[in-house]
């Protein structure tokens, strides 16, 4: 097969992939045909930078494999993780639609391919395809809605609590058991709780202990899912 024949194939067979990704499965085959057509493959080694936080551009980033950190630094180095990202969920739309600088910075945790859609790309995709502006609204308010939990968790619960409502926020079923994952090191668990990674082992070591969590070398299993607040 040559030419425009293989061409569509190889569209085909991407659309196909695109599909066993959640946020795509919302998608009939024609509008991925749109997104796929419009958009650019990018590959992302391990421990990439992708966006920098402060710096102008204008694409947003949906992920199709691998998975990222967002974050913000402040001058000493430090990090505060926002959020972790997988496949399915796109980041980078906030300085598109507004053409703002970007707000956090973003790096990869593993090796990732993205599909890369530049201002215009997204609107020719939304012209096309209006259901996709209606769904990235959806994603900004539900992190509107996870921003807001957070800001009140920030605010009314100690390092104790705020570690155990962020291990019950990342983590997912493993065939019946809730697994924090195992890219999450100690330190990223501190830079989302804005603690010390010495404070985030000494709570970890303390729920293993009351038999609430199990602290394996790459993973965390919660055993008991009525994690205490604090001490
Ligand atoms: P942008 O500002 O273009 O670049 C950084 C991106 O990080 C931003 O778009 C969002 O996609 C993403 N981001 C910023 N804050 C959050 C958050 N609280 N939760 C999830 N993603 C975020």
């Amino acid at each position: 097969m040559t030419g425009p024949a293989r061409r569509t194939t190889l569209i085909g067979e991407r659309t196909q992939t695109l599909k066993a990704v959640p946020f795509f499965t919302q998608l009939s085959d024609r509008e991925l045909d749109v997104v796929r057509a419009v958009s650019v493959e990018k590959n992302y080694p391990r421990s990439a930078v992708v966006l920098t936080e402060g710096e102008m551009g204008d694409s947003l980033y949906m992920i199709q494999t691998g998975k990222v950190k967002v974050f913000i630094g402040d001058e000493d180095g430090r990090e505060i993780i926002l959020k972790i990202l997988g496949p399915g969920s796109f980041f980078g739309e906030m300085s598109m639609i507004d053409k703002q600088p970007r707000s956090a910075s973003v790096t990869t945790l593993e090796t990732s391919t993205f599909l890369v859609l530049q201002h215009n790309a997204f609107e020719k995709c939304v012209e096309q395809a209006p259901r996709i502006a209606q769904m990235v609204m959806q994603v900004l308010a539900q992190r509107v809605r996870e921003a807001d939990r957070k800001i009140g968790t920030l605010a009314m619960m100690d390092v104790y609590g705020r570690v155990a409502s962020t291990l019950l926020e990342l983590a997912v079923n493993d065939n019946g058991k809730m697994i924090v994952g195992e890219k999450l090191s100690q330190q990223d668990l501190a830079n989302m709780v804005g603690a010390s990674r010495e404070m985030v082992n000494r709570i970890l070591k303390d729920l293993a202990e009351r038999g609430f969590i199990s602290v394996e070398s790459k993973s965390i299993t919660i055993i008991n899912h009525e994690l205490p607040p604090s001490l």
